[in-house]
């Protein structure tokens, strides 16, 4: 069974992990152990008692409470911050009992004097080393009760280590570095105060004792579910007590909990490995796979994408020319972006007014959605609903919908603001325009991109407290979308944010595809991917190849970091010659035969791009018979001998051949004594490894 009362508390496993909790002898909830996965129940340590307490040395920087409250002697960073009716901040939780069920355990904790309840939620996810955590909080009471911080979780690792978190950075066009730093005494925070879940940072970390590689050593790693503001607080207290916290950032942020309302926060997702960090993206993309996206088991296709080719200058026959040659070369699904609807010839106009525009389509969309369909490929549409233009049908008959300060001027980002999704009217409208839309035409894919951060985040005309606006938003959000999914559960989503700024594990509930990035220049994606690749599958990561510095990148390499991902093509097939074209058949050709791979194999990254010059990524299918080799050269000052690469995750004792090599050889010589590529400054390389039958 995956989750076990004893006497001790409760005992959490999966596969390859155990997490244990329990009361202690003052009856507090405290954690008990995260690791390794033990063999018998007895084994997990006990729930420890305060020590150390001194009038300086409270027991919050020594115990390791599972969901700290804001209040006592503690000091540390709480999960839970309210202010009663009354004034009185502070938080006095008490056991109130637990629900057992075969995956999930619910921890029931109450205030000893205030109607509060607080319920822990978890999930454990055995087959992918998860474990997910969330919480609710009931008002009991007849008064409202103002929650200034609700976390998610706060996990805790064995105390005693300096750590290293591991973890993202990066801004528009410039995506997801790794950045790696020791954590010492003190907070260290990571956070979005934009709306999204942000370019800059993303709700991931990996944490480990400083020696963790590619493929060795502990790491402990988590992900907070969230598409809004969200803060990572990574704490080390006075005695060496690590713990990392996740929820929705209580920056600019408040919820009244009127009588009888409950409030549900999003989950955080966390797991134990002792191989390394690539075994830690491996739990992540095969639960991303398998559980989140909606369409788990669909290969993604072949798309081509017109923002770089056509720009706003989209119309009927700009569109036909470029959907007839990207069928020739074997693309499965064409996608018309910016520039298609009303009074839209720049950024300057028409957001908000989703209809097709008549100048560019005399007779609306329908013409080329069918043209494009009997090309043999699915009709694809670039959206962004939450925006709008103050020169817009939309904005002029509805000003107040967007979000604003009264008193204040309504700072505009790319021309754009925002509309308030936390209104109902608001939501109504969006899902009517886009619902009609979808259900006009055969859509198969649509781009929802999201240009701008908020400003000036006013709703001036909430009933109640107006910083409810950050998570409200959020929600709307998800009602939106999450009707539109619900009417039309064929249409494959993407999820844009100028690149990568809204990329988590929430909105790949209603996304099965992340556009990761405005950059497509070859080389600068190879950094940003491998970023990416830390907690996304390949099957989620929209990657095209474009004209980018296309006199310096050969079309192969262009075509190689592209199929490391969910290929698309974004370039003006029009101005390439024919026998370019007929080049990208071919590699389109190869890409479909090894998707299956790439999409739902086992990414192993065997050289960082971010690191090295020269770099490599493979992917191996489940049952190893297969895999796929990408090697990557940039920029190397000659002379240089490059270094072998060792192959991984192939089945040692089998008989494999690489393309290129000599061979057959075992598995096991592959990833010892590995192979030798030898490529020039921007060339690659990508090569077929299969497995010899037995006879
Ligand atoms: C930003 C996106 O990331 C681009 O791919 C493109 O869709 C533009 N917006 C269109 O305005």
């Amino acid at each position: 069974m995956a989750i076990q009362a004893t006497e001790q508390g409760w005992v959490l496993e999966t596969h390859a992990t155990g997490y244990a909790l329990g009361l202690n002898q003052a009856g507090m909830l405290v954690h008990r152990y995260w690791g390794a996965r033990l063999p018998s129940l007895s084994d997990y340590p006990e729930a420890a008692d305060s020590l150390g307490w001194a009038s300086f040395n409270g027991p919050g920087q020594v115990l390791r409470e599972e969901y700290p409250g804001h209040g006592g002697v503690k000091y540390i960073d709480p999960c839970l911050k309210v202010t009663f009716a009354d004034g009185v901040r502070d938080v006095v939780l008490r056991f109130a009992g637990a629900e057992v069920h075969k995956h999930e355990l619910a921890l029931h904790l109450r205030d000893e004097h205030y109607p509060l309840t607080l319920t822990l939620h978890y999930r454990v996810h055995p087959e992918h080393d998860l474990i997910e955590r969330w919480v609710a909080a009931t008002n009991h009471g007849a008064e409202p009760i103002t929650i200034e911080r609700i976390w998610s979780a706060q996990w805790h690792l064995p105390p005693g280590e300096n750590y290293r978190m591991t973890h993202v950075t990066g801004r528009w066009l410039d995506e997801m570095h790794l950045r790696r730093e020791t954590l010492l005494h003190g907070v260290k925070i990571l956070e979005s105060r934009r709306l999204t879940t942000s370019q800059q940072h993303n709700p991931w970390f990996a944490l480990d004792s400083g020696s963790a590689t590619e493929d060795h050593g502990e790491v402990w790693f988590g992900v907070l579910a969230w598409s809004g503001n969200w803060k990572l607080s990574a704490e080390v207290t006075d005695f060496l007590s690590t713990r990392v916290s996740m929820g929705i950032n209580d920056w600019d942020f408040a919820w009244r909990l009127q009588a009888g309302e409950t409030f549900t926060t999003p989950a955080s997702l966390a797991g134990y490995t002792a191989a390394g960090f690539g075994a830690a993206s491996r739990r992540l993309h095969d639960h991303i796979r398998a559980a989140v996206v909606p369409h788990p088991q669909q290969l993604r296709k072949v798309l081509y994408n017109s923002w770089e080719a056509t720009g706003f200058e989209v119309n009927e026959q700009s569109q036909t020319a470029l959907a007839e040659h990207a069928a020739a070369i074997g693309v499965e699904l064409f996608v018309v972006d910016d520039g298609w609807f009303h009074g839209r010839n720049s950024d300057q106009a028409g957001l908000g007014d989703w209809w097709s525009d008549r100048r560019k389509f005399p007779n609306g969309l329908a013409p080329l959605a069918r043209r494009v369909n009997e090309l043999g490929m699915d009709f694809g549409l670039w959206v962004e609903p939450e925006m709008v233009n103050a020169d817009s049908e939309l904005y002029r008959a509805h000003p107040d919908w967007v979000i604003h300060f009264p008193t204040r001027a309504r700072t505009e980002a790319r021309n754009q603001l925002i509309l308030n999704l936390a209104r109902a009217d608001v939501q109504e409208y969006l899902i009517t325009k886009i619902d009609r839309l979808l259900s006009e035409h055969p859509i198969a894919f649509i781009k929802w991109d999201m240009n701008r951060n908020a400003s000036e985040p006013g709703w001036p005309t909430a009933e109640g407290e107006q910083r409810e606006l950050w998570v409200r938003y959020v929600q709307g959000l998800f009602h939106v979308w999450g009707t539109l999914q619900a009417r039309h559960p064929q249409v494959v989503w993407q999820s844009c944010s100028g690149g990568g700024g809204r990329a988590d594990l929430h909105i790949l509930r209603l996304a099965d595809q992340i556009w990761p990035s405005d950059n497509t220049e070859a080389a600068a994606r190879l950094a940003i991917q491998e970023g990416f690749s830390q907690i996304f599958p390949a099957s989620t990561m929209e990657a095209w190849v474009t004209d980018a510095l296309e006199q310096q990148r050969s079309l192969a390499f262009r075509f190689h970091v592209s199929m490391c991902g969910s290929l698309g093509i974004g370039a003006h097939l029009g101005r390439w010659s024919p026998a370019q074209r007929k080049e990208a058949a071919r590699w389109i050709k190869l890409y479909k035969a090894v998707r299956p791979i790439i999409q739902f194999g086992d990414l192993y990254r065997l050289r960082s791009a971010q690191a090295h010059p020269f770099s490599a990524l493979q992917y191996v299918s489940k049952d190893q018979a297969e895999a796929v080799l990408f090697v990557f050269r940039t920029h190397l000052p000659d002379p240089i001998t490059l270094p072998p690469l060792r192959l991984r995750g192939l089945d040692p004792a089998a008989q494999y051949t690489v393309d290129g090599c000599s061979g057959p050889r075992s598995g096991l010589a592959w990833m010892q004594a590995g192979l030798q590529i030898d490529l020039s400054d921007f060339e690659s390389t990508l090569r077929r490894i299969r497995r010899v039958p037995h006879h």
